[in-house]
């Protein structure tokens, strides 16, 4: 009998460990032969612990099991039977290219990873030019999923055609958006797609370095990654000489300094050179000078572990999916108040209602949806009658709105959404780095201005708006840029949040 239960840290949390303890002990008492493979997480992850018991070749769910549910998993009697996981309507809706064998192989085995896919597209790369490999990334319309979108054949252009002794490619892996996990899914998950999508880019730009720069929160990510290297390493896929093609690639993981900032990329080469993460100044572009100095690629996980899909499959059948600019796939991460909680890979264009009604099945409080934050904390609160958006960059840009790692965090109606733009201000004031006046001085002076507004000052809100605009402008990261964006959506969307303390005071 094979038995597959994740390893992912988001089921172990929920006690998968102790299910698979559970089910060996239980399978012993029955006398049972029972085979149990940890695999990486569907995304379901309202079912987890999610055991998968392969019966002539498909796999049926149990879940969310319980240790007491182990004898009765193994005889088929048990009352958590889902049927074949891929039936599943939270599966079937999918387009799962990124996430294709996340969930489905052993995130430690190359042999499975192969026998699934990997590997294809890096031998076809190492048959290529670095031009024609940036010619694929770019024709495939992938634009970065660390938040600002920029397509990435574009950036690989700059460093491919820069100057240098040593280039670089490194890895966003530093995840701190606010309901977001797409990254550490895939690193626990499907490790190797990682380590292909950053050869690939390695051998497209000309880097032999990489670095995956992984937040130090993550201890479960950091040891499959460092142990998948290895392998990579062990089979030919990393070192002097990529699956033969006598081109050199190889690549460690450093782990975060723990700051929201050091996700931003020039923070992020600051804290990995170990100096202190704080912004630097663009230009230069990190493209042109960024790891100590050299053309280096800055790239999210997700960016990355997209590349070897599209290798594979070719730039045509990625860009066949997805909504006017935003080509493919995108992975939308539900959280927050959410019945059904997970990743949701599909295809651009999907509307926020779809995705938060159909897929996340609403609320888990059964109360009306408020607000949903999409994008992490310097996204916008979208109100219900802001639905009908499709997930597209340009779209939600012009609803107000930005996409970012594509976290949403879903609110009910007793979301008090003055007390949520303070938090905005209030979280931007904690993770400053200190390098600007408006995002140092202004977030702090921001909170003040939302406490008089609750206790009832009328002349606070238009100040706020002052505030948020002298923000916007003159910050220099995002960090200070984009805190307007989370205060001003409540102020404007949920209006009656903030008049009901102007009104008491009156
Ligand atoms: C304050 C701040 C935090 C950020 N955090 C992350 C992060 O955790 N992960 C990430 O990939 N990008 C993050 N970014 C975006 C990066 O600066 C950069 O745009 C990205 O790593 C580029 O990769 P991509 O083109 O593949 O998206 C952050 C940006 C800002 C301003
Ligand atoms: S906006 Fe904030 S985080 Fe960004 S550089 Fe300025 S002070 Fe630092």
């Amino acid at each position: 009998m094979h038995i597959r239960v994740p390893m992912d840290s988001a089921a172990k949390a929920l006690g998968a460990d102790d299910v698979v303890r559970a089910l060996e002990s239980a399978a012993r008492a029955a006398g049972v032969e029972v085979t149990v493979t940890r695999t990486g997480s569907r995304g379901m992850v309202w079912l987890e612990p999610l055991v998968e018991v392969e019966i002539d070749g498909v796999r049926h769910g149990y879940g969310p099991a319980l240790p007491s549910d182990a004898a009765a998993i193994l005889d088929g009697s048990s009352s958590k039977a889902l049927g074949p996981v891929e039936e599943l309507d939270w599966m079937k809706r999918q387009t799962r290219l990124t996430f294709a064998r996340c969930g489905v192989i052993d995130p430690l085995s190359l042999a499975e990873y192969e026998a699934h896919g990997g590997l294809v597209g890096l031998r076809r790369a190492a048959a290529m030019s670095g031009q024609e490999i940036v010619e694929e990334v770019k024709a495939s319309g992938l634009r970065g999923r660390g938040g600002a979108g920029f397509p990435t054949g574009i950036k690989w252009q700059t460093v491919h055609d820069a100057e240098g002794p040593q280039k670089y490619i490194v890895c966003n892996a530093d995840e701190g958006d606010s309901g977001t996990f797409a990254d550490r899914m895939i690193m626990e998950g499907d490790p190797f797609s990682l380590i292909e999508g950053m050869a690939i880019a390695g051998l497209g730009v000309g880097a032999t370095r990489g670095y995956v720069y992984l937040r130090s929160e993550y201890p479960d990510a950091i040891a499959v990654m460092r142990r998948a290297v290895e392998l990579a390493r062990a089979g030919g896929v990393l070192g002097a000489d990529v699956l033969g093609s006598g081109q050199a690639f190889d690549m460690e993981i450093r782990e975060g300094a723990g700051a929201y900032v050091c996700g931003e990329e020039t923070s992020l080469l600051n804290s990995l050179e170990g100096k202190r993460g704080v912004v630097r100044a663009k230009p230069p572009l990190p493209a042109l000078e960024g790891f100590l100095g050299r053309p280096t690629v800055v790239n999210n996980v997700i960016s990355l572990a997209t590349v070897p899909v599209i290798l594979e499959k070719g730039a045509q059948h990625y860009a066949d999916f997805g909504l006017g600019r935003s080509r493919g796939t995108v992975t939308l991460q539900i959280a927050g108040n959410v019945a059904r909680g997970g990743l949701f890979e599909t295809a651009f264009g999907l509307s926020l209602g779809e995705a938060v009604n159909e897929i996340g099945g609403g609320t888990a409080s059964g109360r009306p949806v408020k607000a949903v934050q999409v994008g992490g904390p310097l996204g916008a609160y979208m109100p219900v009658e802001k639905f009908d958006t499709p997930l597209g960059y340009e779209e939600f840009d012009a609803a107000g709105g930005l996409i970012g790692h594509a976290g949403l965090v879903v609110f009910d109606d007793s979301a008090d959404m003055l007390a949520m733009a303070r938090f905005a201000m209030e979280f931007c004031a904690v993770e400053s780095c200190g390098k600007c006046t408006p995002c140092r001085i202004g977030s702090i002076r921001g909170v003040e201005t939302l406490d008089r507004i609750a206790a009832g000052d009328p002349s606070a809100l238009p100040l706020l708006e002052d505030l948020c605009e002298t923000m916007k402008d003159g910050s220099l990261c995002a960090l200070g840029g984009f805190t307007p964006y989370p205060v001003m959506s409540a102020v404007r969307h949920f209006a009656d949040d903030f008049a009901t303390s102007k009104e008491a005071a009156q």
